[in-house]
């Protein structure tokens, strides 16, 4: 079983890269038929998303666009009161099929927050694709349209995601060892 350690912490595989491909083409082939004649705009939300953004994008094959954003937090005096903000966005979404690319949808505060903010540039329909999703961490009421992968609870590193800041180089997905 391939293993590797990051930091302090052992991690063994949990997802190889053709499986992450495949489940990838799946869902593109969804995208290219629901959202055909929409000429939709893709945002991909950094860092996590970029290496699934990438791949994503080599089978989306309607005429679209992709731009890229990143969310900056700024910590209040309580978790719950932290603010988040886009940065980056520099297309109009106005009245635009916009498709937010993600790498994990958890708890989906994070999610939440994206939704409520790009709506207030009043494009004409959100949809949501996300590489991994946690259903059991579910604590919003927010639910991806396209999902590459369900995964139980368990923290991952690989393929864009990181633990502290280190693994998102990985091709396959790796799961923290008990
Ligand atoms: P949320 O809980 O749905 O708001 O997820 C917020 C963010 O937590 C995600 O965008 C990821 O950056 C990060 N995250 C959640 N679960 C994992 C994990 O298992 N590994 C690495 N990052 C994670
Ligand atoms: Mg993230």
């Amino acid at each position: 079983m391939k293993q590797v350690r990051i930091l302090d912490k052992d991690f063994e595989l949990f997802i190889d890269a053709d499986t992450i491909q495949a489940s990838i083409k799946g869902i593109a082939a969804d995208i290219n038929r629901d959202l055909e004649g929409e000429k939709p705009i893709f945002i991909a939300i950094l860092n996590g998303s970029f290496m699934f953004a990438g791949d994503l994008m080599k089978h989306v094959t309607i005429p679209c666009e992709i731009t890229f954003v990143r969310i900056a937090s700024y910590r209040g005096m309580k978790s719950t009161e932290d603010v988040k903000e886009i940065l980056g966005l520099r297309e109009d979404i106005k009245d635009r099929t916009v498709v937010i690319l993600e790498d994990i949808v958890d708890t989906g505060f994070t999610l939440e927050m994206l939704l409520n903010q790009f709506k207030e540039y009043e494009p004409k329909k959100i949809k949501v694709a996300t590489l991994l999703f946690k259903p059991k961490a579910l604590k919003r009421d927010v639910k991806p349209d396209y999902v590459a992968l369900d995964i139980p609870n368990d923290f991952i590193v690989g393929y864009g995601l990181d633990y502290d800041g280190y693994g998102r180089n990985l091709e396959d997905i790796y799961k923290i060892k008990q």
